[in-house]
């Protein structure tokens, strides 16, 4: 049976979390340009993943306009401080920009978006499955490139 849904993209968002500690932690500027790198591209992923199979699945089950569209507005927001990361003159302002408005993500997903999903009866072994499948297809695609 696929994973639950939620407990994938949880399982993506502490990855993430513990990225953002090694950033901090690291001292090399290589090995902190290489973090960052992940940290976008995990982050990339995992709002492409929600955007294509979670969110509209989340919306169908619920009708919950307003929790979509704050979802999708602040994964815009994130969107553009990835945008500037790697072309930053400051990379740890700009990880940083990115960490905070990503942790405020989290919690509110968690809180909001999560909470309601379980509480809707939505198919979420399935929707695991679908997710999983998508990951492994982009990876591919990328490895390959
Ligand atoms: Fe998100
Ligand atoms: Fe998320």
């Amino acid at each position: 049976m696929a994973q639950d849904a939620i407990a994938l993209l949880e399982a993506d968002h502490h990855r993430v979390e513990e990225l953002f500690r090694e950033f901090k932690s690291a001292g090399d500027p290589q090995a902190k340009l290489h973090l960052a790198q992940v940290i976008c591209m995990e982050l990339t992923l995992h709002a492409m993943v929600e955007e294509e199979i979670f969110y509209p699945a989340f919306a169908r089950a619920t009708g919950d306009e307003q929790v979509l569209q704050h979802a999708l507005k602040e994964h815009a927001e994130i969107k553009e401080l990835i945008a500037k990361v790697l072309t930053a003159e400051n990379l740890d302002g700009a990880i940083e920009a990115v960490k905070q408005h990503t942790l405020h993500h989290v919690d509110d997903e968690r809180k909001g978006m999560f909470a309601k999903a379980r509480a809707s009866g939505m198919e979420l072994a399935t929707l695991g499955g679908q997710i999983q499948a998508r990951r492994a297809e982009v990876a591919d695609a990328i490895q390959e490139a």
